[in-house]
């Protein structure tokens, strides 16, 4: 893909907090946060906070460009499904966003692909913006599977789908071994699955649609690295664990700066 199509994507930088934090740490935060980054150009943000913050998050974001996002949810509108939370529930709650597919949902909660597609099936048709995470692990990488692991990955999420319906669907490549570790892929790393994830959708729907997808890279972003990652011809933007929990470390990379024109290699 070409430099100038990137231009055409707004950059997204999206703060995943996994389980942190409760409402009064959650709100302190986005004061910090707006103090230190507003006003917004030519990005956008994203908090995703556990489901017990997202009213705190919600208020605290009232009157910014911040957006609302959600860690997950369930396929289903309504029913018996103890523990368990809707896209509609979501939208209630002010979420625009929602992460599916992560690695961690994926290894200790069992979800599948083809779960996986009907949770990304029920945001779309109830509106929510599904951020779609797939990466490999590094057993996967060392055995040079990695490129086959994300085809099927992406594949199995998002089959069935029309290119209209996937609407504004962004994708998260977080690769496991970087998730949590300190260690980033590097910028040519990262930019190399990015390009073959867009080739993908190429593929798959066409290639106006692969032009506008946002992919987003996730793994050790931390406020040294987002420069270079951002730099990146398909990387269009992060999605930031344990860095995004300190305001100061997040608005850093919020505030990502790229210098110089990056030359496309794809
Ligand atoms: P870390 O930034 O802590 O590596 O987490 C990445 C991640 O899983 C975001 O979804």
């Amino acid at each position: 893909m070409s430099e100038s199509s990137k231009q055409t994507r707004t950059p997204l930088i999206a703060a995943n907090w996994k389980m942190h934090k409760i409402p009064p740490e959650a709100a302190d935060f986005v004061s910090a946060l707006k103090a230190a980054v507003l006003p917004l150009e030519g990005r956008e943000v994203v908090i995703c906070p556990s489901f017990t913050s997202l009213e705190a998050v919600r208020q605290a974001i009232q009157g910014t460009p911040f957006r609302l996002g959600a860690q997950n949810m369930h396929e289903q509108a309504s029913g018996a499904f103890t523990g368990e939370v809707s896209a509609s529930m979501l939208l209630a709650a002010g979420c625009r966003y929602v992460i599916l597919g992560h690695s961690e949902r994926r290894q200790f909660f069992g979800e599948t692909h083809e779960w996986v597609n009907r949770k990304v099936r029920a945001a779309l048709a109830a509106g929510l913006i599904p951020i779609f995470c797939v990466g490999e692990k590094l057993p996967e990488r060392e055995a040079g599977q990695t490129m086959n692991v994300i085809r099927q990955q992406v594949r199995g999420g998002l089959q069935g789908f029309s290119s209209k319906e996937i609407g504004p669907l962004v994708i998260a490549y977080e690769p496991v071994w970087a998730i949590g570790t300190g260690k980033t892929a590097t910028p040519a790393q990262a930019q190399e699955v990015h390009a073959f994830i867009r080739q993908i959708i190429v593929e798959l729907f066409d290639a106006s649609r692969a032009a506008s997808l946002r992919i987003l890279y996730g793994g050790s972003i931390k406020p040294d690295n987002i420069d270079d990652l951002m730099a990146q011809a398909d990387i269009d933007g992060g999605l930031v664990g344990g860095a995004s929990l300190e305001s100061a470390s997040f608005a850093r990379i919020v505030s990502f700066q790229v210098s110089t024109p990056h030359v496309s290699t794809s």
